[in-house]
């Protein structure tokens, strides 16, 4: 089998996913795609760092552009977060024609119509399913499952932290700080977590979600976002006895044409299917006019469920170089935008 190499930016909570996954399913991978998929590369920032599996020490690097402008690299795969000097990387692997899988949101939510045209200018495959819902293939099914159907509603739980912290403070009363800490512990958060209780994460995959549901180009700013960080343990109980459940509830809608998208907590009924959406499990439920109710769940971080996603792209990346059809990935955005809120 012909050999693809692959340059990994980031060696933390997913990347060391990424890794154990290619080094374990080596053989599936390569019966699958007709190619061996090699790792060729490993960008950190501290090279001396101990690592939580055996990675030969010559692989890692603390210089980007010995993956980035290497020849020899295919395919760059993203895990190290970041946006501005993230972009910058990403713009320069695409315009060496290396294809690229990212889990980014915040990079995605703000610049993904930079990078994906970049990367249909190069021929280039530009995948990101582990951006939303970390291991729930939700990106693919709006893309390819709904492409004949006419989303009208979205609404769901995208944030796994924030979830993790409330599922834990109504169900066993826990202290905020400690669950946080927990919540970082399992890798979960963001590096800076006030984005996962502050909506800010919740937005930028809600601004995705409309983007490629909807179809047009969903601007962070216009999602209205308000976050977690104001309610209290006491609000939590108080509205468990009256028969709810707080959780952060992304909403994205097309009425008419008008687009609104929030983030906001929300109270639900116990009987409602979101409120058992517990832990780190994230839920998406979309309607399409033609197919009616759906509903998405599975874990939303962690390390092996959002490699699975990493990888899983990086599969389709692979089967797309051996047919020679790359750059034809994610539909751009083709309809005229209409906010709700600009015709009020
Ligand atoms: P971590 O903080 O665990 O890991 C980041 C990795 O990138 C580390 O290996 C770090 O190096 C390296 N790194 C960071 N900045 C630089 C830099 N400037 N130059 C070189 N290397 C750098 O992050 P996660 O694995 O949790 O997240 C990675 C990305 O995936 C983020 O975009 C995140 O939003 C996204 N994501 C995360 C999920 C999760 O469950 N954690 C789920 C879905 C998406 P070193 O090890 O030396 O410090
Ligand atoms: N911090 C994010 C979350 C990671 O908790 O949902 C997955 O995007």
């Amino acid at each position: 089998n012909q050999s693809v190499r692959v340059g990994l930016m980031g060696m933390g909570t997913v990347g060391t996913g990424v890794y154990r996954l290619v080094e374990s399913h080596q053989e599936d991978l390569s019966q699958q795609t007709g190619m061996n998929i090699e790792i060729a590369r490993i960008l950190v920032q501290d090279k001396e760092k101990k690592r939580t599996i055996d990675v030969e020490s010559d692989l890692f690097t603390d210089d980007p552009d010995s993956l980035l402008q290497d020849p020899e690299i295919d395919v760059i795969v993203e895990v190290m977060g970041g946006v501005e000097r993230t972009r910058e990387h990403i713009l320069a692997a695409l315009q060496q024609g290396k294809h690229v899988v990212t889990a980014n949101k915040d990079l995605m939510a703000v610049h993904g119509g930079e990078l994906l045209e970049e990367a249909a200018k190069n021929g280039c495959d530009l995948f990101y399913e582990a951006s939303v819902a970390g291991g729930i293939p939700i990106l693919r099914a709006l893309v390819e499952g709904f492409s004949s159907d006419r989303i009208t509603k979205m609404m769901g739980i995208v944030n796994g932290t924030s979830n993790y912290i409330l599922t834990k403070m109504s169900q066993e009363g826990g202290n905020y700080e400690d669950v946080l800490k927990e919540a970082q512990e399992l890798g979960y958060a963001e590096a800076d977590p006030t984005a996962d209780m502050g909506g800010l994460d919740a937005a930028r995959k809600m601004s995705i979600l409309s983007t490629l549901g909807f179809h047009v180009g969903m601007n962070l700013d216009e999602v209205d976002c308000n976050g977690m960080e104001n309610v209290t343990l006491e609000d939590i109980e108080y509205a468990e006895q009256l028969g709810y459940t707080i959780k952060l509830i992304g909403i994205a809608k097309q009425d008419d044409n008008l687009i609104e998208v929030s983030v906001e907590p929300t109270m639900l009924k116990h009987s409602h299917p979101l409120s058992s959406v517990h832990g780190v499990f994230n839920a998406v439920y979309v309607y399409g006019e033609a197919v009616g109710e759906t509903m998405f769940y599975g874990p939303g971080a962690g390390e092996l469920p959002t490699a699975n996603a990493v990888v899983s792209d990086l599969v389709t990346v692979v089967k797309n170089m051996k047919l020679g059809v790359n750059g034809r990935g994610m539909v751009a955005p083709y309809k005229e935008k209409k906010l709700k809120k600009d015709e009020e």
